[in-house]
């Protein structure tokens, strides 16, 4: 079977990781995580003190960051720098700034050239906000997942307790909620759907049901 590439788009915690790494490891795809790019370079300004305003301290920390992901104990993980960062990118420290910095254009420019080169070859599947209008264009499936406010502010809440950290609702809600304004505004790359992205509520959907239509949509696509 031909690999294809899969582009999956939706707002702050729809969801779109869970399915893009399930969908990647039935598929024995990649899995492309663009989030967690955005996150470490995040990290990499506050914990060197840099402003993402001051053009000169973006230089400086895109000359600095090395960010590449490694598989460990079957869990897709995030290093900056040849530290694994995977935990500290999720605290909320980092998701309070990463839609600020994730709007810098020199930013994203080095982003979605890493994000090019994981996929150049096919058989990715990449969760993001710009992934079928920017990075990959002319992906040959596209979906656009949406789901409420309040479902997804559940979803993080849940995942965050999960790690045994102390995180507040409202909190999450109002970070979720700020970044979707953020990054549906922003100049460079507004998140929205592409023009012909399938659009998927998950809402009422859990995490298997969601990964039948999605496979159901690459069968057809194969058998095209
Ligand atoms: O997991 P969640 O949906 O909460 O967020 P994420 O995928 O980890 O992305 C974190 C932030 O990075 C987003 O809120 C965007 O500001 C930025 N981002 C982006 O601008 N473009 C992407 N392709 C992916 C993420």
């Amino acid at each position: 079977m031909r690999k294809i590439t899969i582009a999956i788009d939706g707002f702050s915690s729809c969801g779109k990781s869970t399915l893009a790494k399930a969908l990647a490891k039935q598929l024995g795809y990649i899995y492309g995580d663009s989030g967690a790019m955005y996150r470490a370079a995040t990290l990499y300004f506050l914990d060197n003190d840099l402003d993402w305003n001051k053009e000169l301290d973006v230089k400086l920390a895109l000359k600095n960051i090395q960010i590449h992901f490694e598989n460990i104990e079957g869990k897709n993980t995030t290093f900056l720098n040849g530290k694994n960062v995977e935990d500290d990118i999720r605290t909320m420290r980092v998701s309070d700034s990463v839609s600020p910095v994730a709007t810098i254009s020199t930013v994203r420019k080095r982003m979605v050239s890493l994000q090019q080169e994981m996929g150049k070859n096919g058989g990715i599947v990449m969760d993001g906000r710009d992934i079928g209008t920017v990075v990959f264009p002319n992906a040959e499936l596209k979906l656009f997942i949406t789901a409420s406010a309040d479902v997804r502010t559940q979803r993080r809440y849940e995942e965050l307790l999960a790690k045994g950290w102390n995180v507040d609702y409202e909190e999450i809600k109002m970070n979720l909620l700020n970044r979707d304004h953020i990054d549906s505004t922003r100049e460079d790359s507004p998140l929205k759907k592409a023009e012909d992205a399938v659009e998927l509520d998950n809402s009422d959907l859990d995490e298997e049901e969601q990964l039948g239509v999605a496979l159901g949509l690459v069968d057809a696509l194969q058998k095209n």
